[in-house]
């Protein structure tokens, strides 16, 4: 189990900086494609799970000719990293990006490169924007050459794929291969879609001219994928022709001032979501909470409740578990009649699968609803986001999915991912409000339900 580490490092860079005071140019590069038109389409990229680490890869194109990559999956990550140096970086659309550009430092860079050995190279060139590209899983940062290249995604109508399109241009870091520790098998490197500069969802909105809004809907199943979509409001069609953008509800994205984990990047607040979870009901009853630990510290940074795609299950903090624990076995018992077999590690709650009756959004248990700021913003958990399969070794269990963190981990709850499969969020950062679907299973689709058979409507 890797859970995010507890303490807060600063990195310190010892760098030779030049920021320029003369206003910074804007990057120009000789090759690049034509602008987009002023109308351009929203774009959207699989998203699958890794069997082994149960972790997302996002898949991408870079370079041109493009070619696919797979990124391990980062809703909080501040940018993109990719591998420069076991498959030797090469592209003909390669740029490194000069020290005074306007798309170094307010993009989260970290100092400026000189690199003595000629010849230049993707990871060796002067007057070169740095970048300190973190493994978000172990304690690793790095630090490397920020380069821009040509990032393709395929385009949507909202209702099917179309034709890979390119963003011209795009920003991210090289990282080594080590820093790909624990990543899934066949990912180089991360995608990252948190709150900042250089994130996909804002670059992409910035180069596209769309609204800086993007929505994931995670599949829960291994075998087909589930999907992003970059740039738009809606409408996200799932088949049999179902709109997810619709009956939404939404509760304010919040930001953390202090809660980095490796490198500090204050005064810009951490690029994770955060969001107002203030109560936990099981089959309705409200559980008692700390409700200190609830809110964020605006002095550590410690609390409150990330949306984590890098944890499997959700994580709380010690206090919290226990007594959703308790909570959730008392009304299992008394509300649905299930007696707790022996428990399945990681998890401390578990019911003979023969005792489960299985419906439409999963198996029959309590429901868990996360209460965000106000009573009608409240994200339902069923059995089949609340709940987790274990047949292995003659155990035939349904688990309660969710996992102690401990006493003193840094944040109140992480959201994690089999608590978001099969529910669409939509993160509109120009609203700075986040959209939730809680089961769309209830509503007769999946998130594998995207058509991403290619049309040609681009
Ligand atoms: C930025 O750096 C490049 C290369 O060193 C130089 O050509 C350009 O004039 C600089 N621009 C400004 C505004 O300093
Ligand atoms: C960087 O500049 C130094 C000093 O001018 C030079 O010796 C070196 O070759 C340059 N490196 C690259 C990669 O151009
Ligand atoms: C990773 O993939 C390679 C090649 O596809 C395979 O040989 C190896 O066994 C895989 N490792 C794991 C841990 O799945
Ligand atoms: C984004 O860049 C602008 C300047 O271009 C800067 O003012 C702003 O603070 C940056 N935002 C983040 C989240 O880093
Ligand atoms: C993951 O496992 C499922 C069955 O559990 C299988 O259908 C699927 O093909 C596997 N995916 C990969 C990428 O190995
Ligand atoms: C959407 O929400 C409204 C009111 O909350 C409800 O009446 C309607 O049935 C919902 N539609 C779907 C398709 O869930
Ligand atoms: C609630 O959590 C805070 C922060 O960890 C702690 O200082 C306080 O003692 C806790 N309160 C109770 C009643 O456990
Ligand atoms: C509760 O479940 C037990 C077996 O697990 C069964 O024998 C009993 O009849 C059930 N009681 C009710 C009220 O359904
Ligand atoms: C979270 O919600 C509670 C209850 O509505 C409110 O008192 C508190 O100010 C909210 N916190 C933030 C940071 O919005
Ligand atoms: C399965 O059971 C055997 C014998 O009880 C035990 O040695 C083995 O570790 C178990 N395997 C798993 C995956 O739990
Ligand atoms: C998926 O999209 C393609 C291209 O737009 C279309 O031809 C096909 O009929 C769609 N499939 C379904 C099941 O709607």
């Amino acid at each position: 189990m890797n859970t995010i580490p507890l303490h807060v490092f600063v990195l310190f860079l010892f760098l030779v900086t030049t920021i320029s005071l003369t206003p910074p140019p804007t990057l120009s590069l000789s090759t690049s494609p034509p602008p987009p038109p002023r109308r351009s389409l929203p774009l959207v990229a699989p998203i699958r799970k890794d069997n082994t680490t149960l972790r997302y890869t996002l898949s991408v194109y870079l370079k041109i000719p493009p070619q696919r990559l797979d990124l391990l999956l980062h809703l909080g990550g501040r940018f993109f990293w990719v591998d420069c140096y076991r498959n030797y970086y090469s592209s003909p659309t390669y740029r490194h990006i000069h020290c005074n550009s306007s798309v170094c430092y307010p993009f989260d860079a970290v100092g400026c490169g000189y690199c003595s050995g000629p010849p230049p190279s993707p990871t060796c060139s002067n007057d070169s924007c740095l970048y300190s590209p973190e493994n978000p899983l172990i304690l690793k940062v790095g630090l490397e050459d920020a380069l821009v290249d040509a990032l393709g995604l395929p385009s949507t109508d909202g209702s099917s794929a179309g034709r890979v399109e390119v963003v011209p241009n795009f920003l991210f870091s090289c990282a080594r291969p080590d820093l790909l520790a624990e990543f899934p098998n066949g990912t180089s490197g991360l995608a990252a879609l948190g709150f900042s500069n250089a994130s996909l969802p804002v670059q992409v909105a910035k180069a596209r001219s769309l609204p800086r809004c993007f929505a994931l809907c995670l599949s829960g199943s291994r075998s087909a994928a589930g999907v992003t979509f970059v740039g738009t409001v809606g409408p996200y069609n799932f088949l049999p022709g179902i709109d997810l953008s619709k009956n939404l509800s939404y509760t304010p994205i919040l930001l953390n001032p202090h809660g980095d984990t490796f490198v500090v990047y204050a005064p810009k607040p951490t690029a994770e979501y955060y969001v107002n979870v203030t109560a936990i009901k099981v089959n309705g009853k409200a559980v008692p909470l700390n409700a200190t630990l609830l809110a964020i510290d605006q002095k550590s940074g410690h609390g409150g409740t990330i949306i984590s795609t890098l944890v499997p299950y959700t994580t709380l903090q010690t206090s919290i578990y226990g007594a959703v624990a308790r909570a959730f076995a008392r009304e299992a018992s008394t509300a649905f009649n299930l007696t707790a077999t022996q428990p399945v590690k990681p998890f401390g709650l578990c019911y003979s699968a023969r005792h489960v009756n299985v419906a439409r959004a999963g198996p029959a248990v309590p429901a868990i609803d996360l209460v965000m700021h106000g009573q009608d913003a409240v994200w339902r958990l069923f059995g089949a986001n609340s709940m987790v399969r274990i047949q292995r070794n003659g155990t035939d269990a349904w688990c309660l999915g969710l996992v102690d963190g401990g006493a003193e981990f840094r944040a109140a709850i992480l959201i994690g991912g089999h608590q978001m499969e099969d529910n669409l969020l939509q993160f509109d950062l120009g609203k700075m409000r986040l959209g939730f679907s809680s089961s769309v299973l209830v509503r007769g689709t999946t998130c594998a339900n995207f058509n991403f058979t290619t049309g040609n409507h681009a």
